[in-house]
């Protein structure tokens, strides 16, 4: 609807009321010299850091490096117009974005400007970009789980509220898919979810926010695309404006999961921005403060302490990773940063193990103690198990039949192996993951064909909801498994596992 002229006459009214009129002091400089995205500025005094600088033409920028004589100011959008001698002015003020309920359900820009043609988004606050991170007095001890639904993560890598876990691998790992399905998996659950592109092809970007809209719930996402044709500024405080959006919700008390897609582009353009603006290049020719600008990033997601509100940030920080080393400078870095990683192994991915989770290079510092008590004494058994099997299975590659014991450890690993599958966009309530440890735990899947495994998990949820409703509630409730629930669901798995073509063992 279009809005009232009055309405309009009398806010106009009221701010040209209230609005001084008088000498404003304004310092002016000069550009000396533009690079590809930046441009030298002399001139002004007393500028901050990230302040925002207006050139003549009407093209914005901020400061990104405050040398004695020069400043190094970065376009926040495509700055071809600007050329040497034009005039820059500071505003006094720092980039912001706008924050608040509005953005939910959108698609916007680093600036949080809408890019999907849905109209404007009318905020009442902005926020700037960089925040401080709560000291320690302000937090409090990981202890509520983030739920991803993926088998995988759950079981062996539990992310906790609050928690920062790197996702890392080499290009098409499934890294995004990880990423996304965990946000997927919160269409049920009180987390509010942003998702950041930085230097990211349209065609993932896209694939992404539509698995979004499909099986998530979008109304509860926000979603920040900084493509890689987009100017490097605004790819450079996109993480930042991202995790002010995600901190809103944090800091009323609400739980927000951030996914940063991905920080490796990031730093590439961090590396290009200090370059152009003549920082001495350091190890694989970043400059050295790479290193700072993320762990002041990441240390922002936080589980707040109940006088803060209690409310929490996770981030999901992406790299990427060439040929598998994780030990290049970016990965490493990121690596002491987080409190954990998931590493997607290239190898497990072409042989179908999807999510390619390396189980052994991966793991969770913090989120094992918030894992529901079921799957918490399930892990422990189960990790032990998979990796003797991993290992038996590399001994009889080359022997002949096993007998005896070594055939069953096998058997069971493969079955194991077999449920840290898991497709895309499918992600599991808790209580399906329960039910598909208790079947694999208790043998059920043994006698089954390994490729009979996959129909048995996409069976699971429908048939725990007909035959085990009761056991269900309970267990959501809970996080335990009591013996009334224990049996339900096994009476349950059992005739699933029987109707795939395994007897009842009781017959
Ligand atoms: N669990 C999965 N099951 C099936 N296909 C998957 C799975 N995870 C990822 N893929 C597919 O692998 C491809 C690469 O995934 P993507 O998440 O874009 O990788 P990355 O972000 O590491 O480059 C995509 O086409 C995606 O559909
Ligand atoms: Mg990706």
């Amino acid at each position: 609807m279009p809005p009232d002229p009055s309405d309009w006459f009398t806010t106009a009214r009221h701010t040209v009321q209230g609005a001084t009129l008088g000498p404003r002091a304004e310092q002016r400089g000069r550009v000396e010299e533009i690079g590809d995205g930046v441009a030298l500025v002399s001139g002004l005094r007393d500028v901050r850091l990230d302040e925002v600088l207006r050139f003549e033409g009407g093209q914005f920028g901020f400061a990104r490096v405050l040398d004695p004589d020069l400043i190094g100011c970065v376009f926040i959008d495509a700055g071809t117009q600007v050329e040497a001698g034009d005039a820059v002015f500071d505003t006094g003020e720092v980039v912001s974005v706008p924050v608040g309920e509005a953005l939910l359900g959108r698609i916007v820009d680093p600036l949080g400007r809408p890019l999907d043609g849905k109209g404007v988004i009318e905020t009442k606050e902005r926020w700037p970009i960089e925040r401080p991170a709560p000291s320690i007095i302000e937090r409090d001890l990981v202890t509520e789980p983030v739920q991803t639904g993926m088998v995988v993560m759950d079981t062996l890598f539990a992310l906790g509220r609050g928690q920062r876990e790197l996702i890392v691998g080499d290009h098409s790992t499934g890294k995004t898919t990880l990423a996304i399905d965990a946000m997927i998996a919160q269409a049920h659950s009180d987390m509010i979810c942003v998702y950041v592109a930085v230097g990211q092809k349209t065609s993932s970007v896209r694939r992404a926010i539509d698995a979004l809209q499909t099986h998530g719930n979008f109304e509860r996402c926000i979603v920040m695309v900084a493509g890689s044709a987009s100017a490097p500024g605004l790819q450079w405080i996109a993480p930042y404006a991202g995790a002010t959006m995600a901190e809103y919700f944090r800091d009323k008390g609400q739980h927000a999961l951030l996914v940063i897609d991905d920080l490796s582009k990031h730093a590439a353009t961090h590396r290009e921005i200090a370059l152009l603006t003549r920082q001495s290049p350091g190890r694989e020719a970043y400059p050295g403060d790479v290193f700072y600008i993320h762990a002041r990033l990441l240390e922002r997601a936080a589980k707040l302490s109940k006088a803060r509100g209690g409310g929490s940030l996770t981030a999901l920080p992406i790299a990427e990773t060439d040929a598998g080393n994780l030990s290049a400078y970016i990965p490493t870095n990121l690596i002491s940063i987080t409190d954990g990683q998931i590493v997607l192994n290239a190898d497990l991915f072409h042989q179908g193990q999807k999510p390619a989770v390396d189980v052994g290079l991966s793991v969770s510092r913090v989120g094992g103690k918030t894992q529901a008590p079921m799957l918490r004494d399930a892990a422990g058994t189960l990790r032990l198990d998979y990796a003797q099997f991993l290992e038996l299975e590399v001994f009889t590659r080359f022997g002949g039949m096993p007998e005896g014991r070594v055939r069953e450890q096998l058997k069971r690993g493969e079955r194991i192996r077999a449920i840290l599958r898991q497709p895309q966009n499918a992600p599991l309530r808790l209580a399906d993951e329960v039910a598909l440890l208790l079947a694999v735990q208790t043998g059920l899947l043994d006698p089954l064909p390994l490729d009979a495994v996959a129909a048995f998990r996409a069976g699971l949820p429908s048939v725990l909801d007909r035959d085990a409703a009761k056991a269900l509630s309970a267990i959501a409730e809970t996080g335990k498994l009591e013996d009334e629930a224990r049996d339900a669901v096994m009476a349950a798995i059992t005739r699933l596992a029987a109707s795939l073509g395994v007897k009842d063992p009781a017959t």
